[in-house]
Parts: C-alpha cells; sequence; structure tokens
C-alpha cells in the first residue's frame, strides 16, 4: 500500500506554516492517493527525547544483555525506524529555528541514525540501509537564505539523509514569512503550486 510518512516539527503544532504547507501535501497526496495511508509524526506534539548516554548504550548493547528499559529503548528508535521504512514517500515540515533545524527533528534523526540498521560502514565509506525513496522537504523561514552559504538546512538535511540510504530529496522552500506585507502570501502561495506539481509528478 502506498504510504506517505509526514513529519511535522513546528513548535506551533498545525497552527505553524511548515505545517500548514505539510497538510497541503497531505492532502493533495491523499487526492491522488486516495487507497494510500498517512502516518503522521508530529515531533511538537509527541517529541522524540534526546539522544543521552544512556540511550546510546541502549543501541549498542546486544539483545540479550538489555534490561526492559534498555529494550524500550531501542524498541522506540525501531518504531520509528519501520516507519520511515515502510514509507513509500516522505514530507518534512522543516521550520528554520535560530539558524537551524528544530532540535525536535535532530532527536528524531538521532533516534533512527543506528550502525548496522540504518547505515553501515565499508572500506568505501558509509552506505545507507534504508531504501531510497521520495522525500518533500517544505522549508519555511522568517529570511531569506536558500542558495546562500547561510543555509544551513538544506546541506545539512541532504548530508544526513544522504547517509541513511535517501538521495531523491526535493526542497520546497517558503521564504521570507517574517517579513510582512504582501511576501508572506506569495511565498505560500509559490510553495502550494511547488507542492502541487510534485505530488502530481
Ligand atoms: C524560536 C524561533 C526562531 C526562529 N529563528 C529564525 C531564524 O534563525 N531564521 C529565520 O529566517 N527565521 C527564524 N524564525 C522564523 C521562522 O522560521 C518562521 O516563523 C517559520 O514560519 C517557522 O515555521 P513554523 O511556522 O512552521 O513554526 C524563528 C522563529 C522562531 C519561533
Amino acid at each position: 500500500m502506498k504510504t506517505l510518512l509526514q513529519i511535522k516539527s513546528s513548535l506551533n503544532g498545525d497552527n505553524g506554516q511548515s505545517s500548514f504547507l505539510s497538510n497541503q501535501f497531505a492532502n493533495k497526496w491523499l487526492a491522488e492517493n486516495p487507497d494510500g495511508r498517512i502516518i503522521e509524526r508530529d515531533l511538537s506534539t509527541t517529541p522524540v527525547p534526546h539522544l543521552d548516554g544512556e540511550r546510546f548504550n541502549a543501541f549498542l548493547t546486544s539483545p540479550d544483555k538489555r534490561t526492559p528499559r534498555e529494550q524500550a529503548i531501542v524498541d522506540f528508535s525501531d518504531e520509528l525506524i519501520n516507519e520511515i521504512k515502510s514509507a513509500t514517500v516522505v514530507s518534512i515540515g522543516l521550520p528554520m529555528y535560530n539558524f537551524g533545524i528544530p532540535s525536535t527533528l535532530k532527536a528524531y534523526f538521532d533516534h533512527i541514525a543506528r550502525s548496522g540498521i540504518t547505515f553501515r560502514y565499508t572500506s568505501e565509506g558509509p552506505v545507507g540501509l534504508i531504501e531510497d525513496k521520495p522525500v518533500h522537504i517544505l522549508a519555511a523561514r522568517g529570511g531569506h537564505y536558500a542558495g546562500t552559504q547561510a543555509d544551513s538546512q538544506t546541506g545539512y538535511m541532504n548530508a544526513f539523509l544522504g547517509f541513511i540510504g535517501l538521495h531523491d530529496v526535493n526542497f520546497i522552500y517558503a521564504e521570507g514569512l517574517a517579513t510582512g506585507g504582501d511576501e508572506r502570501e506569495l511565498a505560500l502561495n509559490k510553495a502550494q503550486d511547488q507542492i502541487t506539481k510534485a505530488v502530481a509528478a
């Protein structure tokens, strides 16, 4: 069954601009794929804990030696990994906060980067173990960064997603959202046109 994994990370929940675009993407995707299903992962309403020493050690401990608490940590990480593995397409609502990605999204990434499960190192370098699939990123920003060195998100997202095997990454930017006037509406309209094209492609 076609499955969209819809990841949202706005601290404003569904009132966020990136969530608005993400929901537009999901609605349009469902209209194109009426038999499809959507798995929603809203990192503001159900945050993933920060990766600390206990959690990382749980990942490294062999299954027969894990305590029940460690097993629960690994089970949660496995659940997130199974979600993204089972998806045929992924969307990520990506606000820019303080020149970076939301810390909630970083915590999520820290739980799906698992050696031997989503990546492995070889003599030729790292190899991603998640089957490649389209990833659409709905990037909402107060200012303008796309195509400049100040865009800390685009390179990072490509690097991380590529590391776990996801290379088919499409960015849809809505920029200048904090500048007031017509610019916000124009940027959101442009992004929605791009969403329509991306879903139909
Ligand atoms: C805590 C916080 C930090 C922000 N930092 C930046 C920033 O560094 N650069 C920028 O262009 N906009 C920044 N903004 C504006 C957001 O990128 C903009 O409001 C965007 O719509 C956020 O996405 P959201 O509405 O989905 O939450 C910030 C907003 C907040 C709330």
